[in-house]
């Protein structure tokens, strides 16, 4: 990596905008690409705006030990932005029908504070439940304050809609981390079959409850509280694999109202559904795919051949992009997609590890032992 290089990170939600501080207090120089940027608070184009946004673990640590890595750390980092009011403190209580499999082994028990299992008078018969306190970010506002203090540390960005990954190369770019969730259909010359989106449609209730309640007792449809800073309750839910639209559904919605107000009478002004005070219908596609979350370096050949689905493919001097633009060169892709519910909760863990590949692709950046701050 020469010196006036710089890691270009292709999108601007919760992941990319992770990636791109991490790497700035480290030293790196970072320019964000990307179609939605954070102030872009109302677009479904991406799935951040639209989280909870809590930490609620659900995978055991044997099935997932890199995700309980992840959330773990993320839960120490938010945990430090508490007084600030950036993160929220909530009591969660969670019910999974006659499964242990639910309470995931018990792998945080030690991580959130007051953690208890429910004793059986406490759930329904033949379910069983668990209580602890955990952490919620305003979705938006922590997306907003993560461009901002990566702007200070002279992260710049750019809206871009990228049609293929050799784009994102252009110009000074030293490597590329790949952090567009859902993509496009067309995106980046390579496109990864498994990626799914799982349709979330959630009401936004103006109330001061700051309890958390979920209710994964029938899968079919879930529902669950989360409050966030600033008075407000997210009441959701729905988990739709491969469902792309993008409008609510009334009868969803009542369904999902009348559900919360069981789990939760306070989130009511009288305790009735009338007395819900709704400030928004929300749908927001969780960023799916099967197999997980994928986090790895890819080394890439370009320029790439457009419209090959399978593999990076020389363009031997035929694709546009390629043409007349000289050698064909290897470069490296740090893929971090793939997040589905838990882009949040994961999101500083996985940042930590993008920038760990980085470091181990394209070495330490310049001086950096003068800024580093991790
Ligand atoms: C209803 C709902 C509730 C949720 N609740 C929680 C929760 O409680 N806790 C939790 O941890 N998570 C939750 N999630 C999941 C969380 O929102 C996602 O996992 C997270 O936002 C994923 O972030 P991301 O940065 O990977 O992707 P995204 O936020 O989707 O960002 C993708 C970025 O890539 C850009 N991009 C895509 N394609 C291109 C292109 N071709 N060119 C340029 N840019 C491109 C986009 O514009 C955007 O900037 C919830 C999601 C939903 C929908
Ligand atoms: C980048 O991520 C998208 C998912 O958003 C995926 O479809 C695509 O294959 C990735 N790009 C490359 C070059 O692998």
């Amino acid at each position: 990596m020469t010196v006036d290089q710089r890691i270009v990170v292709l999108g601007s939600g919760v992941v990319g905008l992770s990636a791109a501080l991490a790497l700035a207090q480290k030293g790196y120089r970072v320019h964000v690409l990307a179609r939605d940027l954070p102030e872009d608070t109302y677009s479904q184009g991406f799935s951040s705006p639209w989280a909870g946004a809590n930490w609620t673990p659900f995978m055991s640590r044997e099935e997932g030990p890199r995700q309980a890595k992840w959330e773990e750390i993320t839960f120490k980092k938010w945990q430090q932005l508490v007084p600030s009011g950036l993160a929220m403190v909530l009591k969660d209580t969670r019910r999974f029908a006659q499964t242990e499999q639910g309470l995931l082994g018990h792998w945080y028990k030690n991580v959130t504070p007051n953690y208890r299992p429910l004793p059986a008078s406490e759930c329904p018969p033949g379910a069983v439940g668990v209580t602890y306190d955990t952490l919620s970010v305003h979705a938006a506002q922590y997306c907003m304050y993560l461009a901002r203090e990566a702007q200070k540390l002279g992260v710049t960005f750019e809206r871009k809609s990228v049609l293929s990954i050799d784009e994102a190369f252009e110009g000074d770019a030293a490597l590329v981390v790949n952090a567009t969730g859902l993509g496009a259909k067309s995106i980046a010359g390579v496109e990864d079959p498994d990626v799914e989106p799982v349709r979330g449609q959630t009401v936004l209730v103006k109330s001061s409850c700051k309890r958390c309640t979920m209710d994964s007792s029938d899968y079919t449809t879930p529902a669950y509280i989360i409050p966030r800073p600033g008075g407000e309750v997210i009441c959701g839910g729905t988990y739709m694999t491969g469902n792309w639209d993008l409008s609510p559904s009334p009868s969803t919605a009542t369904r999902i109202l009348e559900q919360c107000l069981r789990l939760d009478r306070s989130i009511s002004s009288d305790g009735t559904l009338a007395g819900i005070e709704v400030v928004r219908h929300n749908v927001g596609l969780r960023p799916g795919r099967k197999g997980g979350a994928r986090l790895e370096a890819e080394k890439i050949t370009l320029p790439l051949v457009r419209g090959r689905g399978d593999k990076a493919q020389l363009a031997l001097g035929l694709g546009k992009s390629g043409a007349g633009k000289g050698e064909p060169r290897e470069v490296t892709v740090v893929h971090a997609y793939g997040f589905l519910g838990a882009g949040y909760q994961q999101s500083w863990g996985a940042a930590l590890e993008v920038l760990e590949l980085v470091e181990r692709e394209v070495g330490a950046p310049k001086g950096w032992a003068s800024k580093a701050k991790l």
